[in-house]
């Protein structure tokens, strides 16, 4: 499969946002956290062909096929308040099942912000913030024709979903201006993106089981808390869950 290089100028981009386009480079949420040290302003977007140490949640590697998969982080110094900022990888993950739906899928999200298609991880999402600023790191798998047998059952791509390649620059615009509007709905507007958050959820009304500092739980999920927390409906009653590791679908 032929894949053009990266063309930052056929990119339509958000006007307070621009790419920085690198053709190799270990992590692109490490490059955006040094730019933001060094006072890059908000609205940076790395774009890197090539990750030889990509970083996953939980310290997990990340691998992107040279070419095939979209690997970028966003460089955001929010207005909000700090406690908020969190919310932004609830916004993140919303924007990209958004802006991928306009690619012929239907995209889920697996909260916090995994994105699925058929029950299938198609973007991952890594969420770092420093002192005064934060990196939305995403990758995305655009034209991976197929992935190792240990992931073929739990990963998918854009161009397994639907037979064609797609311009990763087509996907990075889409989700740059969806991110633009989202993102901004961490403070007074959060009701809003909570609201659509979880009529993408695929949690949403399902029996799932989960691993919480108190340990593993099991119970119904029932909604989003004000502040973006999971309630789930266990054996005890009513549980809100901040925070979760292996977040498994029962039924
Ligand atoms: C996860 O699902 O565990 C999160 C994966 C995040 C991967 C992206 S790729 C671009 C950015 N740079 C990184 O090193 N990680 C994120």
């Amino acid at each position: 499969m032929m894949i053009p290089p990266f063309d930052v100028a056929s990119c339509r981009l958000p006007e307070d946002m621009e790419i920085l386009l690198l053709g190799e480079t270990g992590s692109t949420n490490d490059e955006a956290r040094a730019l933001g040290k060094s006072g890059a302003r908000e609205g940076t977007v790395v774009v890197a062909e090539r990750q030889t140490s990509g970083r996953g949640r939980r310290g997990a590697a990340w691998v992107c096929p040279a070419g095939e998969a979209l690997a970028f982080s966003i460089l955001l110094r929010p207005p909000e308040p700090k406690p908020l900022w969190p919310r932004l990888a609830l916004a993140a993950g919303l924007a990209v099942a958004e802006a991928l739906d306009s690619f012929g899928v239907e995209a889920g999200v697996k909260w916090p912000n995994d994105v699925w298609v058929r029950s299938r991880k198609i973007c991952g999402i890594l969420v770092e913030a420093d002192a005064d600023f934060v990196v939305i790191g995403v990758g995305i798998n655009v034209n991976t024709g197929a992935f190792p047998e240990n992931l073929e059952d739990i990963a998918t791509s854009l161009f397994i979903e639907t037979g064609a390649t797609h311009l990763r620059e087509d996907v990075l615009s889409g989700v740059l201006f969806r991110l633009g509007v989202r993102r901004r709905q961490i403070g007074a507007d959060f009701p809003d993106l909570l609201r659509s958050l979880s009529e993408r959820c695929v949690l949403t009304g399902k029996r799932i089981s989960l691993l919480t500092a108190a340990g593993r739980k099991e119970g119904l999920m029932e909604g989003f808390a004000p502040g973006g927390e999971l309630w789930i409906r266990t054996e005890a009653g009513q549980e809100t869950i901040i925070q979760a590791d292996e977040v498994r679908i029962l039924s």
